[in-house]
């Protein structure tokens, strides 16, 4: 080969990866060329260590060792439910971290409902891929982001077995430099999502959840701030003990006196597993009819009036502004 040719080769290599990197994400389909490439650093390394190991498979048959994780092990179907017949990639932490895959299906179509023309969605703390990989059945082009390279890798091991790889494109980060630093802010996301770590199982040590002292890496306010950088149209899932006063009063400094937060508490199985709180008018104008739902709307309409009692019991004890800066619906994601 002349040395001619082999660089025009070469070249085409580099302008490919660039493309698919977007100089700042990696394709989730070419994880293991962007490694091998980037070997010099030490993520890309640890990242070619775990690709050759097959590191963090699960073996959907086989109980996991750590006895503490038995209860998320035993619902392992809900979180993915190609767990059985696909490859299934998770860390100790994902078991209890991953968004139940009925949950974010249930997002993913909702807010697809919202913004049908939607092309691009930021996932600000991707984990294992549990909403990442939802949205791109959705979505052309869904972005995680994670400062974990263990999460980053199973994110897009999980988007393999979906077969939604080629519309994924992952950065490990954490997501305090790269707000601080514009390190996101070239390309224009339709909608940022963020399931933010809640401090582990223990959330619901308290009555209340702290969404100003407890959420990490930052507190609400400060979050709902660096999430309205880069989209006007925001969503959070966040525990469903969380206090709605804290929510309207970060609703009211970032926006403004009049701006109003959307608040679906998420039940799956019987249990309330998390709220969605929206912001961006594409939130508001959401009629039922228009997704999934509709057509379980008569079936469930007892389940939710008597939800509401449920709710409007808790909302007395919370001062007017909650009620005033909320609107706040219950869905059954099991229909
Ligand atoms: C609740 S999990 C997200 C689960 C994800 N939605 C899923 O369905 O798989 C939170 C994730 O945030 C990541 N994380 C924690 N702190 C972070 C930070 N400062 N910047 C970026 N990611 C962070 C953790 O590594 C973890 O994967």
């Amino acid at each position: 080969m002349l040395w001619g040719q082999q660089t025009e080769i070469e070249e085409k290599i580099f302008v490919d990866l660039t493309e698919v990197m977007g100089r700042t994400f990696i394709h989730a389909s070419k994880i293991k060329h962007a490694a091998r490439k980037r070997k010099h650093h030490s993520n890309f390394r640890t990242l070619i260590k775990l690709l050759n190991n097959d590191a963090y498979k699960i073996e959907s048959s086989k109980p996991l060792k750590n006895g503490k994780l038995f209860k998320y092990w035993k619902n392992r179907r809900r979180l993915f439910s190609k767990i059985d017949s696909a490859s299934i990639y998770m860390t100790d932490e994902l078991w209890f971290s991953v968004t139940p895959e009925r949950i974010a299906c249930f997002l993913a179509n909702f807010v697809k409902a919202c913004m049908p023309n939607a092309e691009r969605i930021l996932d600000v703390f991707c984990g294992g891929g549990g909403n990442t990989i939802q949205f791109a059945m959705q979505f052309p082009c869904v972005y995680g982001v994670d400062y974990s390279i263990e999460h980053i890798y199973c994110t897009a091991k999980n988007a393999q077995s979906y077969g939604v790889d080629d519309r994924i494109w992952l950065k490990r980060g954490s997501w305090k430099k790269l707000v601080s630093k514009q390190k996101l802010s070239k390309i224009k996301y339709d909608c940022v999502f963020g399931s933010p770590p809640w401090g582990g199982p223990e959330y619901l040590r308290n009555d209340v959840y702290d969404l100003e002292q407890h959420l990490k890496p930052m507190g609400i306010t400060k979050m709902l701030k660096s999430f309205l950088k880069l989209s006007p149209n925001v969503i959070m899932f966040l525990p469903r003990n969380s206090d709605l006063n804290q929510l309207s009063r970060a609703t009211r400094k970032v926006l403004g006196p009049f701006a109003k937060c959307k608040v679906l508490y998420v039940k799956e199985n019987g249990y309330m597993k998390g709220i969605f709180c929206m912001w961006g008018e594409c939130f508001f104008n959401y009629e039922p009819a228009s997704t999934e739902n509709s057509r379980r709307e008569s079936s469930e309409k007892e389940e939710l009036s008597s939800e509401n009692e449920e709710l409007s019991k808790r909302e007395k004890h919370e001062s007017t502004t909650t009620t005033k800066n909320n609107t706040v619906d219950i869905y059954d994601v099991n229909g």
